[in-house]
């Protein structure tokens, strides 16, 4: 399977948790499709957690939950099929999954082939109930061949959470994508928190296996199965949606797409940002600063003008195909601050007689050239993204 770009799709998990349905699927993959998700390169609709019966059959083949999937996946697969959208399914490298349905350890070869039976084009493997006697790396690899004697082409979606560093061998097992951190919850914290912890390890992301930072709660406002604390504003899900571009992370929307509010909507459909994530080149951003940020407004808690925040502030610069470029600013910090980006830090020396055309990517907005710096003022949590190209100053 020849992987160039990061994944994109719709899973269940982060809205719906077990509240899934067949009617649920058929309807998100036909607004999907009329939506024009599916154009805009949202192709894989994943079904996750709490699909199955508690109990496999005599042949020990998993079996769909006729309550909630009355007309089997085979059937649910070749309608999804029919609007253009390849189906995804969830099983689990432990004796259970994380909800406690039956999984795949020492199942590995008649799940796959039922998987691919029913025409799965995509599978998560989750980690849950894992036997502390067994090796999770072994497991992985297991499951990678069992799909691979199935001669059908299915997206391997690992998802370990990070256990044991898997940016390290999840590729060289066949693994399309693997999770590297914890889930996602619906607040800034959450996914400014995710994505920081991955800064230092996308360099291992790439073409055929890419570094997945879990689906995206774009959209939720709070509400669903994975809302905890203070739910994210509309400023707070653009950064959100600009730091899994910028960082070429798979792009998994976690929404109800039927019923998205528009800006979430126009976001996730931002064609800026999508080309962005979607490069040719697959290449991750080069990280040019990341560290404090200072906030020089009046503090009345300590009584100072002068407040320093860690960890704050983050300036990344990636290389794009056709001689372009993107570069994104983020602001952490609870309050605003001045995110910087000198030239000669992503190459391009002071006075090189060479310029940066600036473009908005988001808005498309004309920001003209600029010699040797631009730096942009930014309030708390916000982001800005722009597409760069070399002129002659
Ligand atoms: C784990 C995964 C989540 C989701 C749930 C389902 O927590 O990390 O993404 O799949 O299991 O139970």
């Amino acid at each position: 399977m020849n992987l160039l770009t990061p994944p994109m799709g719709w899973n269940s998990w982060n809205t719906f948790g077990s509240n899934i349905s067949d009617e649920l699927i058929r309807e998100t993959a036909r607004i999907m499709k009329e939506k024009g998700y599916l154009d805009a390169g949202y192709e894989y609709i994943v079904i996750d957690d709490c699909w199955s019966l508690k109990q496999r059959d005599e042949n020990g083949r998993l079996v769909p939950d006729p309550e909630k999937f009355p007309h089997g996946m085979k059937d649910l697969a070749d309608y999804v099929h029919s609007l253009g959208f390849k189906f995804g399914m969830y099983s689990c490298a432990g004796v259970q999954t994380c909800a406690g349905y039956p999984s795949s350890f020492d199942h590995e070869f008649v799940d796959a082939q039922t998987f691919a039976d029913w025409g799965v084009d995509y599978l998560k493997y989750d980690f849950c109930n894992f036997p502390a006697s067994a090796d999770g790396k072994t497991r992985y690899a297991t499951m990678s061949m069992a799909l691979k004697v199935t001669g059908r082409d299915i997206l391997f979606a690992a998802c370990n959470w990070g256990t044991d560093e898997p940016w390290k061998w999840m590729k060289s097992l066949g693994v399309h994508m693997y999770r590297s951190t914890g889930d996602i919850q619906d607040n800034f914290n959450s996914f400014s928190k995710i994505a920081r912890s991955q800064l230092d390890k996308f360099c291992m992301s790439g073409p055929s296996c890419y570094n997945d930072i879990d689906m995206l709660t774009v959209g939720m406002y709070g509400k669903g199965n994975v809302a905890l604390g203070q739910a994210c504003t509309d400023m707070d899900y653009q950064t959100q949606f600009a730091l899994w571009c910028m960082l070429g992370a798979p792009l998994m929307l976690g929404g109800d797409v039927r019923n998205m509010k528009p800006f979430a909507e126009q976001l996730v459909l931002n064609k800026g940002l999508l080309r962005i994530n979607q490069d040719a080149e697959g290449r991750v951003p080069q990280v040019v600063y990341y560290g404090r940020v200072i906030n020089n407004d009046y503090d009345p808690e300590t009584g100072t003008w002068w407040r320093d925040y860690p960890d704050s502030g983050l300036t990344l610069f990636k290389h794009m195909s056709d001689h372009e470029f993107a570069v994104g600013y983020f602001n952490f910090a609870p309050k605003s601050a001045d995110i910087p980006f000198i030239f000669a830090d992503a190459g391009l020396p002071y006075g090189s007689g060479y310029a940066l055309h600036l473009t908005d990517a988001i808005t498309g907005e004309d920001l003209g050239a600029h010699q040797d710096y631009f730096h942009i003022k930014l309030e708390s949590h916000a982001c800005r993204v722009l597409l760069a190209k070399l002129v002659k100053a």
